[in-house]
């Protein structure tokens, strides 16, 4: 593989990677399994869980960027996907609490109860770089199976994840009509358009965070505060260590794609990342725009995706690079998950305490009203 700094050329390996065991039962994974600090511990239904980027965000215990995402006071008690692919996943680093089945064919009385809903729901048909069909899209309605547990169960809190093109998309018509569904279950929904880089994430992502309180509880959560936002954390540094890793010491880092001397810009939508700034969106569907790696001409590997997306290193994915890559682009950063779970869990414990500070509901439409967006 031709290094862009002239140092001599290395051979990738390209081994399919077997792995008996994951994240969870990973040395790093210490404070992962070890119990919240605390015994209010809220439960957590999980809906289109995927391979559990969402979910390992609420739990928290990890490690990434050497930076520690502390244990967080929930417990997934059941997490659902209709994906094989996310079910094997999700088993193998987070655990066995996940059903694979097809949500649409779920009554809601057939799912636990849970102090907490969370969900990213399906985005295809929302996302820029999708048909851009809306709820007219054979996925647009989705989101409905997470209104109709609402309806039922009556969770506290729910949180709903999608792309940040959801907010333009017909003039924002489609967000309001979600937000409208899932209010008519007794809820009052604002809605945290966070731009990944602002909180340390190493790639460009924006997604909406639509979090509803259930209408008879008190004041509303505190869209977390960012934390790097004029010291974005750049691709190089994210995965520097990584440079000289071509085995399996590091998990997926064998995992080159095809071409290991593919040139950027050969195809639309190809992107060749540059060091001290921050990697383009990792996409799901990584036929359709291809990223290529700082230093070296090659694409990148699948561990430098699992990386800039957040996951840690031990959390493994066994299959083939395309599948990975699905799984991995159609996760939500666990790091962005944390920062909004952890604002979730302060507001659940200063309404346990009968605190009056518990925060004022926004003014929603304001928000909606000023969409200043740059990356989807
Ligand atoms: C955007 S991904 C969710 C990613 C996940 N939140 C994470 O952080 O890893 C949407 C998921 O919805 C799942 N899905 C789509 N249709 C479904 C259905 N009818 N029933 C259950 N899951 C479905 C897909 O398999 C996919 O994993």
């Amino acid at each position: 593989m031709r290094r862009k700094d002239g140092k001599p050329k290395v051979k990738a390996k390209r081994n399919l990677p077997h792995y008996s065991s994951g994240f969870r039962e990973s040395d790093e994974a210490g404070s992962y399994r070890s119990a919240p600090a605390t015994e209010s511990v809220a439960e957590v239904v999980s809906m289109f869980a995927g391979c559990g980027g969402l979910d390992l965000g609420f739990h928290g215990g990890f490690r990434v960027f050497g930076r520690n995402f502390e244990r967080l006071p929930f417990k997934i008690v059941s997490a659902y996907d209709n994906s094989e692919d996310c079910a094997e996943t999700y088993r193998l680093n987070l655990g066995q609490e996940f059903s694979c089945l097809d949500l649409t064919q779920t009554s809601p009385d057939e799912l636990p109860s849970a102090d907490v809903l969370i969900g990213g729901f399906p985005c295809q048909d929302f996302s820029s770089s999708g048909p851009k069909v809306g709820l007219e899209g054979k996925r647009g309605r989705l989101y409905e199976v997470m209104r109709d547990y609402m309806a039922h169960h009556q969770p506290k809190i729910v949180v709903g994840e999608n792309v940040g093109h959801l907010l333009r998309l017909s003039g924002g018509r489609n967000l309001s009509r979600i937000l409208q569904d899932f209010e008519d279950a007794g809820y009052f929904f604002d809605v945290w358009n966070l731009y990944g880089p602002d909180f340390g994430l190493p790639q460009s992502r924006r997604r909406l965070f639509l979090v509803g309180v259930r209408n008879d509880l008190p004041g509303f959560p505190t869209q977390p505060d960012v934390t790097h936002s004029n010291r974005h954390v750049g691709i190089d540094v994210a995965l520097e260590d990584l440079e000289d890793v071509i085995d399996e010491s590091i998990p997926n880092q064998s995992q080159y794609f095809l071409s290991s001397r593919a040139n950027a810009g050969g195809g639309q939508g190809d992107h060749a990342n540059r060091r001290g700034e921050v990697a383009y969106c990792i996409r799901a569907n990584a036929r359709g725009r291809i990223q290529f790696h700082y230093l070296f001409e090659r694409r990148l590997t699948v561990r430098e995706c699992a990386r800039l997306q957040s996951f840690p290193d031990s959390f493994v994915f066994p299959f083939t690079t395309q599948r990975n890559l699905s799984l991995i682009g159609n996760a939500v950063p666990p790091l962005m998950g944390h920062v909004v779970a952890n604002s979730i869990a302060d507001y659940l414990d200063r309404i346990r305490d009968a605190n009056p500070d518990v925060g004022a509901r926004p003014d929603r439409c304001a928000q909606l009203a000023f969409p200043q967006m740059g990356a989807v």
